[in-house]
């Protein structure tokens, strides 16, 4: 089962998607048995930005008929108190660390790499490019040429592997995920949530008020594993560079279905909220 990824040899195929799983709070709860029957083949940590974020206000959940939808917003501590506190205690986890970073700028990006790159506990960088472009609403990684010119910039900056979460709400995933291979990406992972909306059910009569405080949120789940597949088969036919394939992933078969159109690794993310030890259960399955 063991598996070559950006030249690290991986135990199995099974990681977790960015966000959906919190190490810190599970170390709490079953302390070192953790450690020693960690599901995942290596962990991705939840989006890192440089300032610390407070997220949206609630409601940040609701549930779609077979599916998620988040409007969480990407709390986080800011990339400081990543490095001093969270660092330490995730370079426990005895498997190889992919820190998730998101900014509205290449500068933003830049200084977040940099500083990645000066740690050896941080494996690889992952970077979430669905963040929208201040002047055009696009997520920063919609547009391949643009995609292409934040590569470029990065790539210099650090020798560790260089992941780009694609963004699945563009008009071509394949021309952005070459697009990122020809400036330098060592992997690209996809698919991140789909943008989706929710109403209140309580609301007056033909109004349009929004469940989610954040007023729009993102799918995830069942609901969206036959577009997972097919911007997954569409990417590896594109590019060589290797690609972790996420997105409804709930059982073996699912997980399986995305190594057969290419995938390296796969992500298990909203299946680990109902059952935390899914990962576990999709590796071993796999395995058999
Ligand atoms: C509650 C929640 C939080 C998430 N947070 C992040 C995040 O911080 N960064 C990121 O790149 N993706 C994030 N994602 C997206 C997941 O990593 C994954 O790409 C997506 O949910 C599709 O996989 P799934 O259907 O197995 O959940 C989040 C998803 C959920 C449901």
């Amino acid at each position: 089962m063991s598996v070559s990824f950006c030249g690290l040899d991986l135990r199995h195929r099974v990681i977790n998607g960015s966000g959906t799983f919190d190490a810190i709070a599970a170390q709490r709860v079953f302390g070192d048995e953790l450690y020693e029957r960690f599901p995942f083949t290596a962990f991705v940590s939840k989006t890192i930005t440089l300032a610390p974020r407070e997220g949206n206000p609630p409601p940040r959940l609701w549930e779609a008929q077979a599916g998620l939808i988040n409007s969480i917003g990407l709390p986080n501590k800011g990339l400081d108190r990543y490095l001093s506190e969270d660092l330490p205690q995730l370079a426990k986890l005895g498997v190889p660390l992919f820190t998730n970073v998101m900014g509205s700028t290449a500068q933003e990006l830049s200084r977040l790499v940099e500083a990645c790159a000066q740690f050896t506990q941080i494996t690889a960088i992952e970077l979430n490019v669905s963040c929208p472009n201040v002047k055009t609403g696009l997520d920063i990684g919609a547009d391949p040429a643009q995609l292409q010119k934040l590569l470029s910039t990065l790539r210099p900056l650090t020798s560790k592997p260089l992941i780009v979460k694609l963004t699945p709400n563009a008009s071509d995933v394949p021309a952005c995920a070459q697009a990122a291979e020809s400036a330098g990406a060592d992997a690209v992972s996809l698919i991140n949530t789909l943008r989706a909306s929710a109403l209140d059910p309580r609301r007056a009569p033909r109004a349009s008020a929004r469940w989610l405080g954040g007023g729009s949120g993102g799918l995830s789940g069942a609901a969206i594993r036959p577009v997972a597949l097919a911007q997954v088969a569409a990417v590896t036919e594109r590019v060589e560079i290797p690609v972790i394939g996420m997105g409804g992933v709930q059982t073996s078969r699912h997980a399986q279905d995305l190594i057969d159109v290419g995938a390296t690794l796969v992500a298990v993310g909203t299946e680990s909220f109902r059952d935390p030890t899914a990962a576990a259960r999709i590796a071993l399955d796999l395995d058999k």
